[in-house]
């Protein structure tokens, strides 16, 4: 070989472009036989690229149909009679409907436990475990609905003056908080555990019952 079959570059001035220079048969095939081996592997590295690209959005499309949603709590009824028949906090009683959807396609859900919690200004004044274990089909809507009072309401004196005075300016306000433990259900696989917790603001007014403005609201739902 002499020099100039491997070095196709001059350097010094004019500098990178080809050069104009005799050069041996040997030299173009072995030119030819270069582009062709890159060619190859250009067009393997394409086709790789190619699935790989495939493979990205059918995994995108799996996951997008079966991420699962998190289900939809609701207030229906939410109710403190005595509020408004003058009772004290001994014989008070709160009367809730809330329900929870599942609006999944295909995920069921099952609860392993589900406790409600009512705050008042972030003080919890009562609340219970709720139902038993179960399992939630996918679109379907479970109601929750009960009573707190006695044992499972616990409202000071003190805190009884304040709902008075919040109702007499119009509205009490109170948190009511759904935590469950769930796993999703898809298909055969069911899922790790999620606390998950569902916070909805109730207000009631003069009468004891909720306003307008907080029922069948959507509750914010958070895991932790
Ligand atoms: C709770 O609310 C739901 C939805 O409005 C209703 O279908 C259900 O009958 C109510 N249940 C009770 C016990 O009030
Ligand atoms: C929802 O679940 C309840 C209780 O398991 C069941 O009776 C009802 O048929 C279900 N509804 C739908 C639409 O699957």
């Amino acid at each position: 070989m002499r020099p100039d079959d491997r070095i196709p570059i001059q350097s010094g001035p004019g500098n990178g472009r080809p050069m104009k220079r005799h050069h041996t048969a040997h030299y173009y095939a072995h030119r030819v036989k270069e582009s062709l081996t890159t060619r190859v592997s250009k067009l393997i590295c394409a086709i790789f690229l190619f699935l790989l690209f495939l493979v990205g959005i059918i995994t995108f499309i799996l996951w997008l149909s079966l991420r699962p949603h998190r289900p939809r709590f609701h207030v229906e009824e939410f109710a403190i009679p005595a509020l408004a028949q003058g009772g004290g906090p001994e014989t008070a009683q709160i009367i809730y409907n809330a329900t929870a959807r599942n609006a999944n396609q295909n995920i069921g859900v099952y609860y392993d436990t589900m406790q409600l919690t009512v705050f008042y200004q972030d003080q919890n004044i009562g609340g219970m475990p709720l139902l038993f274990p179960f399992y939630q089909e996918p679109k379907n809507t479970t109601v929750i609905a009960g009573q707190l009072g006695g044992d499972t309401l616990r409202v000071t004196n003190q805190l009884w003056q304040q709902f008075l005075a919040d109702r007499a300016r119009g509205q009490v306000v109170f948190r009511l908080e759904i935590t469950s433990i769930i796993r999703f259900k898809i298909s055969t696989w069911d899922s790790k555990h999620h606390t998950m917790h569902a916070n909805c603001p109730v207000g009631v007014g003069p009468d004891g019952f909720i306003l307008a403005a907080y029922r069948d609201k959507r509750c914010p739902v958070y895991f932790s």
